[in-house]
């Protein structure tokens, strides 16, 4: 299947997420318990330093772009973004469990159930609807390619992944990058933005 390049930074994203769902499955189903607990605190690393901010950028930036060209919201997209509220639900619950030491298996399988559902549900259904829809030029706006780039010198870039993974200080960046910082910040403790890209929901 050929993606359209504005959208391969998301599904590069999406084989890592393929890789820790395989091994959250295969922890659930073979694992001793310390073997649980090392794949569900990795699984805890890899959600807070990349999927956090991978699902922003599609909550934030890909998908008001399809819904500026349907009537109302697709159902694909309402599903992905359950899915996305629900892997929030699991991460926090696999986060509790890790500090408590003990992961069942039960949370560790549905876990890697619904990652591995959620991104074969996007890779499959809604990106190529996105593709179909959504003209070639507004993709190309989109801008993910550089999110893992250093800013050049003076550059109000988009902040990199690494530094939107955690709460930047506003006094990190010049003046008139300060709103998007702020934004950041507002999401420092959550990934999600409000609703009002999302009428109809
Ligand atoms: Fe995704």
């Amino acid at each position: 299947m050929k993606r359209h390049p504005a959208l391969i930074p998301l599904s590069r994203d999406h084989h890592n997420g393929l890789v820790q769902a395989l091994r959250l499955r295969r922890a659930a189903a073979d694992g001793d318990a310390s073997a649980r607990l090392v794949a569900a605190s990795e699984f805890g690393e890899f959600f807070r330093n990349e999927e956090r901010v991978h699902l922003r950028d599609e909550e934030e930036e890909l998908f008001p772009l399809l819904l500026r060209h349907v009537p109302s919201q697709p159902a694909l997209l309402r599903e992905a973004r359950v899915q996305h509220v629900q892997l929030q639900g699991f991460a926090r619950k696999l986060e509790i469990a890790v500090a408590a030491g003990i992961v069942d298996r039960e949370t560790l399988e549905a876990t890697g159930e619904l990652l591995d559902a959620h991104i074969r549900l996007e890779e499959r259904q809604l990106f190529p609807l996105i593709e179909e829809l959504v003209p070639d030029d507004e993709l190309r706006r989109l801008g993910l390619a550089d999110r893992d780039a250093p800013a050049p010198f003076g550059a109000c870039a988009r902040p990199s992944r690494a530094s939107r993974s955690r709460v930047v200080a506003q006094t990190d960046v010049p003046h008139s990058c300060q709103r998007g910082a702020a934004r950041t910040q507002a999401f420092g403790g959550s990934p999600w933005p409000g609703e009002s890209h999302y009428p109809g929901t």
